[in-house]
């Protein structure tokens, strides 16, 4: 890009490619502008299986990634000669569906004769929210709860140092809603149907259990979180329910399934903000579209002095746009691009912020 002399030169326009799991998603961002973030689904497809079915997911961006780009520049006004650098999730997620996507990304690159950056889907969770709040304070601490994760992360900078405090030691938190909707014989993916539930019930119905919080677990898992036996709980509970020959109160468990992750999960975040001495709370990924758990976020958050930040729900689900912010910011830092012949990695930790960064240590 060659600005005109006496000319600012304008912000790098960048196109993010999202295939990491049952969205194909196409974003552009210039600079920390959300151009347009168009998104395909294959849910419907998957939904019969009540999960998602990798073979299924990835026919499903074979045939949606050219439509979903065309739809893209056509709503941005963009041709993809304008595109300045292309940013693509090379992990973690379906090895299929990544696959998809890179190899998509890779292809734009070689015929535009463009940068690509090879990024990780988690950080792409916590940089997307630069389109809406602006600029991340540094440090934060980031709550990424999804289908497929559940961290705490001390960000001091989301282009190069990215810690985990804790995480999951079973269910994602995403895993535990979809999994107790089903339970409850709600469509799949069932957070969003228990959060609409949830509303008409009474979140004190039935004291479910709260993972990792008890003193002892406190020593050992602070930060990290357990999704698995308060699953069980619900099931153990709606099957002695109907065995007594009674209704299952389905808002009602809803509900106090919800509390019980929503409270666990804000308290250890506002912990992990105290004790880090850290005063600023993002919370992103899928299950951050929770209405319950924005609330109660917000409420605790201003209880204990904390600056929250969580992007509207469209943009906590996953979706083409954090793909572009994130590779967007990778630009405006000056890092690397990613080799061509960058991989997809399933299993890529949420330490390594980009394909380039295996080996590079946080300054
Ligand atoms: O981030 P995401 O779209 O995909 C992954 O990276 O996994 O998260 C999907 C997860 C699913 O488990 C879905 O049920 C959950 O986020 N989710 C919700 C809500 N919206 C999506 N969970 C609770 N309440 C919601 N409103
Ligand atoms: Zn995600």
């Amino acid at each position: 890009m060659t600005p005109a002399r006496g000319l600012r030169s304008p912000e790098p326009l960048v196109l993010g490619i999202e295939t990491s799991c049952d969205e194909t998603g196409v974003g552009m961002v210039r600079g920390t502008t959300l151009l347009v973030d168009a998104i395909a689904s294959s849910v419907e497809a998957h939904a019969r299986y009540g999960g998602v079915v990798p073979e299924v997911a990835s026919r499903a961006h074979l045939e949606a990634l050219v439509p979903t780009l065309r739809r893209a520049c056509d709503q941005a006004g963009v041709t993809l000669a304008e595109i300045d650098a292309i940013a693509v999730t090379a992990g973690p997620g379906l090895a299929g569906a990544l696959f998809v996507g890179v190899a998509a990304a890779k292809a734009l690159a070689v015929a535009l004769d463009k940068p690509l950056y090879g990024v990780n889907h988690l950080a792409g969770h916590v940089a997307v929210d630069v389109l809406e709040h602006g600029p991340l304070p540094q440090p934060t601490i980031a709550l990424l709860v999804s289908g497929g994760h559940s961290s705490l992360l001390l960000v001091p900078d989301v282009a190069r140092d990215i810690r985990p405090l804790g995480s999951t030691i079973d269910d994602a938190a995403g895993e535990a809603f979809d999994k107790v909707a089903r339970l409850l014989g709600l469509p799949f993916p069932g957070g969003p149907h228990v959060d609409r539930i949830a509303v008409d019930g009474d979140p004190a119905h039935v004291t479910f259990p709260r993972g990792l919080t008890s003193g002892r677990d406190m020593e050992r898992h602070r930060f990290d979180f357990s999704f698995s036996g308060l699953k069980t709980a619900v099931a153990r509970w709606v099957e002695a329910t109907t065995a007594r020959g009674e209704r299952v109160p389905v808002a009602d468990v809803a509900a106090s399934f919800q509390e019980a992750v929503t409270d666990v999960l804000t308290r250890k975040a506002i912990l992990a903000c105290r004790e880090q001495g850290v005063p600023d709370l993002l919370i992103g990924g899928g299950v951050a579209a929770n209405s319950r758990l924005r609330a109660l976020a917000a409420q605790r958050c201003e209880d204990a002095g904390i600056r929250l930040r969580v992007p509207r729900p469209g943009l906590c689900t996953d979706n083409g746009a954090m793909v572009a912010a994130l590779g967007a910011h990778l630009v405006a830092a000056g890092i690397d691009p990613s080799p061509l012949d960058l991989p997809a990695d399933s299993s890529m930790p949420v330490t390594q912020v980009d394909s380039a960064s295996a080996g590079r240590t946080a300054p």
